[in-house]
């Protein structure tokens, strides 16, 4: 397990953002996927307030999405455009997201799978993730029929212990990202992190197998 550990949230998120700087450094375009949830917030106000990317073409994929309205607090497009792209979307940037106002997650799913189709996207080259406490990434929760899907770029699920319908990219995109960035902070993420590096069977390892994978922590969720 490739781990970095900080003393605070802002020393993590400086470091990540070098990392995705210097990984897209010279690219005239990049993918990124980026995942919502609260911990990668700061991380996106210091990549909209030091404008590093601007002169490559980043195409910005949402990784996962509550099936709610965009103007719903629970929003990860929301959230993301709020913090990422405060001020303003650049020029030559894109942000492909998830549809929520069509009738259903199914059709969420089905229509941005169209939308990377048609943008001709292959694969991401540095996706930043999260962790749950039960050890899910992205919408991929342990127990549920996504983490059987093998032949799509995303899809619908529903997850009983929220009572709630996301849409998430599938485990064979994820694990395709040239570059995964596990972010996890505070003491409620120690335990997971001690299971991921007994290398338990959840979701987050299942992600994170093979290709390059760094894990970005501060101190207490380290242990
Ligand atoms: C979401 C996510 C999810 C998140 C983890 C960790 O929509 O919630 O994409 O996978 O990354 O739940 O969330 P926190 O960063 O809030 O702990």
């Amino acid at each position: 397990m490739n781990l970095r550990i900080f003393d605070s949230s802002d020393d993590l998120a400086a470091a990540a953002a070098r990392t995705i700087e210097q990984r897209l450094a010279g690219r005239q375009t990049a993918v990124v996927g980026v995942s919502g949830g609260s911990t990668p917030r700061r991380l996106y106000e210091v990549l909209n307030a030091r404008k590093s990317l601007a002169s490559t073409a980043v195409t910005w994929i949402v990784v996962d999405e509550r099936f709610v309205p965009e103007d719903d607090p629970q929003s990860n497009a929301a959230a993301i455009g709020r913090t990422l792209f405060g001020g303003g979307l650049p020029a030559s940037h894109r942000f492909l997201r998830f549809d929520t106002s069509l009738a259903d997650a199914a059709q969420s799913a089905s229509a941005f799978e169209s939308d990377w189709q048609r943008m001709r996207l292959d694969r991401l080259d540095v996706v930043i993730l999260g962790c749950g406490e039960d050890g899910h990434t992205a919408s991929l929760f342990p127990g549920t029929p996504v983490l059987d899907v093998e032949d799509r770029i995303a899809s619908e699920v529903f997850v009983p212990r929220l009572d709630q319908w996301r849409v998430t990219l599938t485990f064979p995109i994820i694990r395709a990202a040239a570059l995964r960035i596990v972010l996890a902070t505070g003491a409620s993420k120690a335990a997971v992190l001690r299971e991921v590096r007994e290398g338990a069977d959840l979701p987050i390892v299942r992600a994170t197998e093979g290709g390059e994978t760094w894990w970005f922590v501060d101190r207490e969720a380290a242990g």
